[in-house]
């Protein structure tokens, strides 16, 4: 029997650079799409997909992420007497119980490679799923990301997974690219190849790595070798096209629209996305974009 997906990893070490000022003092991941920080879009991404246990690999001023998934008495006691009790449920129901997350320092930003080989010990030797949390992933049909990824888990019975999504031809120096073998399931091949940021007249496909992965463990002894890659960061991809020597690794097409909520294009698009999209706002703020489009 395939073995279940139960961990997942977030790595939410990096410094945001592409996000100055704003991430000066505030981590990307808690900058807000809507109603909430892009950080519990994710978790919630991965709850939905049956994750029990998140691990959080940080870094210095992330202490407010570990806040923000625990319990806060003092806001459930007010919300509580003050009789707003759908506000109490969903802050409830968004909260990760006891026990069911980790945090553990990265400690320096050595790359992505290294935030994953930080989580080693509370993964241990099962497979795992790993999101990156500035990575928004909307769903065309209310399945998450993960979830189909999970549902191709089961089909290919195990292996490892990248979510892949197209990207304009002229833009695959900016990506992490596959090139694709045979079709397993529909919208599920295996990858031939990956290869970082190729231009477009090498690239072997227009489909780039979009940031979410199921890996099976020995990942991690690649990992360990700690050597450095492009940026003389320890890269994923480098362990992932050793691992791809031994083991499947196959795509799924992402069935979505994804937003780089590191960038502030990405970001200002996952807002207006999701607010279109939200029951609560959507009636009153498209007519409002439409007028301040008009006028401008
Ligand atoms: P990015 O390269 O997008 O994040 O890494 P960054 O370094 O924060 O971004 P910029 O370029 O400076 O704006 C992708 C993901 O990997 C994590 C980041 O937090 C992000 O979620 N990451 C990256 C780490 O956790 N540690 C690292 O050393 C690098």
């Amino acid at each position: 029997m395939v073995k279940p997906i139960r961990k997942a990893i977030l790595p939410v070490a990096g410094l945001g650079t592409r996000f100055l000022p704003a991430t000066k003092a505030v981590p990307k991941e808690m900058l807000t799409v809507v109603d909430r920080p892009v950080v519990q879009h994710v978790v919630d991404e991965a709850r939905a997909a049956g994750i029990e246990h998140i691990v959080f690999v940080t870094g210095r001023n992330k202490g407010v992420i570990e806040d923000h998934f625990d319990r806060q008495y003092e806001l459930e006691d007010t919300l509580n007497e003050r009789g707003k009790t759908q506000m109490l449920e969903m802050l409830r129901h968004e909260t990760m119980g006891p026990g069911a997350t980790s945090f553990t320092r990265q400690q320096l930003p050595l790359g992505l490679g290294h935030a994953v080989w930080c989580a080693r010990d509370i993964i241990g030797n099962e497979p795992f799923a790993l999101l990156l949390p500035d990575m928004l992933h909307k769903p065309t049909n209310g399945k998450g990301c993960l979830a189909q990824m999970a549902e191709a888990y089961a089909k290919t019975g195990g292996g490892n997974h990248i979510a892949v999504y197209e990207v304009p031809p002229e833009q695959t120096d900016q990506y992490g690219i596959v090139g694709l073998g045979d079709e397993v399931a529909d919208g599920v091949h295996r990858i031939a190849g990956m290869v970082e940021k190729p231009k477009k007249d090498v690239a072997p496909s227009n489909l780039a790595i979009s940031g979410r992965y199921i890996l099976q463990p020995e990942i991690f002894e690649l990992l360990a070798t700690q050597e450095r890659g492009a940026g003389n960061e320890i890269q994923l991809t480098d362990s992932m096209l050793k691992l791809a020597r031994e083991q499947d690794f196959y795509s799924v097409t992402f069935d979505g629209a994804i937003y780089d909520c590191g960038s502030k294009l990405g970001f200002l698009m996952a807002n207006v996305a999701y607010a279109l999209d939200n029951p609560e706002i959507a009636d009153t703020f498209r007519p409002e974009l439409d007028a301040l489009l008009a006028k401008n």
